[in-house]
């Protein structure tokens, strides 16, 4: 198993009744905010022990590590409306959805130019991209600074919301050496399965970690994802060669910059491996299909092997799932597993052909009034 990123496993969790909360000022901060807060207190973000400040930003927008030179490429920033905070004060940050409550440690506050983090994270400053929309609503204030979480609450998928300390641990008791991460937002295609499953024959077993939280309209909402996995597992997959658990954080949409940081966190999990397919944590045309790949070569210390796909589709002729390297014949003969095809069919109702979905699983996707992110 991986040592995590950085060298040890974050833990910044410490009991409420520990310290001596009263006078200390409370600020309400968004859903978004908190989850990052709840990756770094477990260590989903290890060696991140709080929000970036100045230096580490600069290093990870031009040089995609921290500034002591750790492989890092999508900022953890903190923004959100606290005029009256000073450098070097101590403030509780929180959240009525999660419970979250955590102790901010106000290093640094500085401010940033939003045309050149766009630019570098999403490689355009195109307001279309998701990513560039949210930079522009943000402030122009960050503040830097390690935080300490002091609750939380049960929510809904929690029994799917394993920690990296739990994890290893699974992984262990089920004697799993090399364990390949499957990072996704969708519901399965038959694509989505045969990456995952040439993957596997090659390790002990694989982790599927979909990303449950803010997405876009028109993904496919959480409790879809997640009931869909369900169908395909307890139809098509050996219990003990896969584990599926939630990953609560937001799509970026910034492609190859985004690859690595999902290796990352599944490395801090405790995967050997990580899947790369194709335009992965892509967004329009954006990226071009590879650029995630090729970004990889870039980390020669990331510390977790990146498992690349060139597209798979299925040919008529081969009669199977294929992708350019494996078969000769012409793309007419080429149906693609497109995600749009997919959702347009399930959208008007219609099961598709079963040569782009399992059955099972678009029937699971169909028993929702509405599957979709609006
Ligand atoms: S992503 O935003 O999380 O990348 P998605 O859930 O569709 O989107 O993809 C999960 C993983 O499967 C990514 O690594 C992606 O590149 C890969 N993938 C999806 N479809 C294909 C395909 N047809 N061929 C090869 N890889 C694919």
């Amino acid at each position: 198993m991986p040592k995590p990123h950085g060298g040890k496993l974050i833990n910044r969790y410490i009991k409420k009744d520990q310290i001596q909360l009263a006078e200390i000022p409370e600020f309400e901060i968004n859903t978004n905010l908190s989850e990052d807060i709840l990756n770094i207190a477990k260590g989903v973000f290890s060696p991140l022990e709080g929000f970036l400040c100045y230096n580490d930003l600069e290093n990870v927008i031009n040089e995609k590590r921290l500034e002591n030179d750790t492989p890092w490429t999508i900022p953890i920033l903190l923004d959100f409306n606290g005029d009256n905070i000073k450098e070097g004060d101590t403030v509780i940050l929180s959240n009525k959805e999660n419970g979250v409550r955590a102790l901010l440690d106000v290093d640094e506050i500085y401010t940033y130019d939003k045309k050149t983090l766009a630019q570098n994270i999403y490689r355009t400053t195109d307001k279309e991209h998701p990513g560039v929309a949210n930079i522009s609503n943000m402030r122009q204030n960050l503040i830097g600074g390690k935080i300490t979480l002091l609750d939380s609450k049960q929510r809904e998928f929690d029994n799917y919301n394993l920690s990296p300390k739990e994890t290893r641990v699974l992984f262990k008791e089920k004697g799993w050496k090399e364990t390949v991460a499957f990072q996704t937002r969708n519901p399965p295609h038959i694509g989505h399965e045969y990456v995952q499953k040439t993957a596997l024959t090659f390790v002990d077993g694989i982790f599927i970690n979909p990303i449950i939280g803010k997405k876009k309209a028109g993904d496919f909402k959480d409790e879809v994802i997640l009931s869909s996995y369900e169908t395909l597992m307890k139809h098509y997959y050996l219990k003990n060669r896969a584990v599926m658990s939630i990953l609560r954080t937001s799509m970026k949409y910034a492609g190859p910059r985004e690859a690595i940081h999902h290796a990352i966190m599944r490395k801090n999990f405790g995967c050997t491996h990580f899947i790369v397919g194709r335009d992965h944590a892509g967004v329009g045309n954006y990226y071009g299909p590879y650029d995630a790949h090729e970004i990889f070569s870039e980390f020669p210390d990331l510390g977790i092997i990146p498992v690349f796909f060139r597209s798979f589709s299925r040919c008529t002729k081969c009669g199977s799932v294929v992708n350019d390297k494996i078969c000769p014949h012409d793309q007419k003969y080429h149906i693609n597993f497109s995600g749009k095809k997919i959702r347009e069919l399930l959208q008007n109702g219609e099961i598709p052909s079963e040569d782009m979905m399992r059955k099972e699983v678009a029937e699971t996707i169909l028993k929702y009034d509405k599957p979709f992110v609006e």
